[in-house]
């Protein structure tokens, strides 16, 4: 008897590196789940061609041919819940979703931001960062609520800011983290150890801190990593 994998729906707008980074996990077995569908608002999205090529159905819900956002969403929302998602990853999604959507989706969609929320919703994460005098940034994955970037996070990973950084240099750094991050909040989610209730991320049925879970503390590979160092 073959066991039925969870569902993964990716919502995007362009270059699709996180989405790929699932493509990754799922082939290397980190992440037990079925990549069934990508849709992108932006027909000219670099990650339609990653969907392509991993064989995986892709779709375009252009945003410029809705009059408003409302009639949008709905398009997307009946795209989307065609697929039959467990999860719904927004990979890089730039557009605010409305109450409506997330209200049918909610406790399945999870986003990454380039950010340690509640530091810098919104955009220029690492501008801000930097400008600001900052000693770290990092990413975070967090449920999504109707609050731009303010819904629970669930896995934060934390990178150092270094004295010559441009926000450039800070984003090649940050991303290859995000890569690692979100595939493994997506595994806990669909082990059943993860859920959101009301505005909280709980884990193993305890509310997870503001910031979430510590990827330092979490990531077994990352304290073999110390070891090694310390060694
Ligand atoms: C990432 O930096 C992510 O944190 C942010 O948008 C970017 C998307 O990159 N939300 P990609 O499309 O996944 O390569």
């Amino acid at each position: 008897m073959t066991t039925r994998r969870p569902r993964i729906a990716f919502l995007i707008s362009g270059r699709g590196s996180n989405m790929e980074a699932f493509f990754t996990a799922i082939d290397e077995g980190r992440l037990q789940a079925e990549p069934v569908l990508v849709v992108s608002n932006r027909a000219d999205a670099a990650g339609l061609c990653l969907a392509q090529r991993a064989s995986v159905a892709s779709s375009v819900v252009d945003h410029c041919h809705y009059d408003s956002r409302e009639e949008f969403d709905a398009e997307l929302a009946q795209t989307v819940a065609a697929a039959s998602p467990d999860l719904i990853i927004l990979a890089g999604f730039m557009r605010i979703l409305t109450q409506t959507f997330v209200a049918e989706f909610s406790g399945r969609l999870l986003n990454i931001h380039p950010s340690l929320l509640p530091s810098y919703p919104g955009r220029d994460t690492h501008r801000r960062a930097i400008e600001n005098g900052d000693q770290e940034a990092g990413a975070t994955v967090h449920y999504v609520t109707t609050e731009l970037d303010g819904g629970p996070p669930v896995l934060q990973a934390r990178v150092a800011i270094e004295p010559d950084d441009t926000p450039d240099s800070l984003a090649a750094r940050v991303l290859p983290v995000e890569h690692q991050i979100f595939p493994a909040a997506a595994a806990l989610h669909l082990s059943g150890r993860l859920e959101q209730r009301d505005n909280a991320a709980w884990l193993d049925g305890a509310p997870l801190p503001q910031t979430g879970l510590d990827w330092a503390t979490y990531n077994p590979d990352h304290c073999q990593q110390e070891s090694t160092c310390a060694s």
